[in-house]
């Protein structure tokens, strides 16, 4: 049986992932913040499912992951980041560096945390996976053509998706040698709380697409950045 870690799990995306994965078998390591929540997963997962409570603002996040992981889990054959949070400051006379601050803590820091915990796991897998869950607006190169001018997206964020896509990138090239994949992607404009003005994907049919490409994805595919089954993403 293979064994998934999934961040912010309880909500949106992230639930969605962790209905799929659950349907097809897997064990299930949601992350999530509070108790409540994690005695919600419990409930309506009530097989394979180990919630670990964390905040991945923190670094006492990396303990608690891993202290779950040491108890429950052998090994691990995937992580998917998918914790974050939007912003809201587009003007840069606006623009509140605490935001930025706490942007960054959660997309780039959280995903260096949750890794942190897990690979020590991830490296008794036989085709260990990280997924970066980014965002299209993560995308230096579709930026710079001008393609989200003046639709009000947040410093915050495009900076905080484009600086975890170079983590994407940087630790893809450090851990292909120990055969761990590592991917960025784009899950579609979602219709979930953190939704954008042209959201138009239901996050079921997204995490739909995301499980079936995990599953066909290795090392040969490490680096990439895409919308899983629809299509290549531009760094
Ligand atoms: N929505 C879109 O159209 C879209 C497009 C591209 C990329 N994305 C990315 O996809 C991912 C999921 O987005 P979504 O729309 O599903 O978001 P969402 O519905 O707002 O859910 C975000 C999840 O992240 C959790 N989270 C936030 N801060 C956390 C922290 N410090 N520690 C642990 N968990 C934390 C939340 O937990 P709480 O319930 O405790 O707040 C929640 O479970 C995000 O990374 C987002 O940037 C979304």
């Amino acid at each position: 049986m293979e064994n998934v870690l999934i961040t912010g799990a309880n909500r949106g995306l992230g639930l969605e992932l962790q209905k799929v994965f659950y349907s097809s078998s897997f064990n299930t390591f949601p992350v999530v913040r509070t108790e409540a929540a994690a005695e919600q997963l419990r409930v309506q997962f009530p097989l394979r499912c180990y919630p670990i409570v964390a905040d991945l603002t923190s670094d006492d996040s990396i303990e608690r992951i891993r202290m779950i992981l040491d108890n429950t889990a052998h090994s691990l054959d995937i992580v998917i980041n998918n914790a974050g949070i939007s912003g809201t400051e587009y003007l840069i006379e606006t623009v509140r560096t605490e935001e930025v601050n706490n942007l960054f803590n959660i997309h780039c820091l959280g995903a260096i945390r949750t890794v942190q915990a897990s690979i020590p796991h991830l490296r008794k897998s036989n085709n260990p996976r990280i997924i970066n869950v980014s965002s299209r607006l993560g995308s230096l190169t579709r930026m710079a053509t001008g393609e989200f001018k003046d639709r009000g997206f947040s410093y915050s964020y495009r900076m905080a998706k484009a600086a975890q896509n170079m983590f994407t990138i940087c630790l893809g090239q450090e851990l292909k040698k120990d055969n761990i994949t590592v991917c960025a992607i784009h899950p579609g404009q979602l219709l979930t709380r953190g939704r954008s003005t042209d959201a138009n994907t239901d996050p079921a049919s997204a995490a739909e697409n995301i499980y079936k490409w995990i599953r066909e994805i290795d090392i040969n595919s490490s680096g990439v950045f895409v919308q899983p089954l629809v299509q290549n993403m531009s760094w």
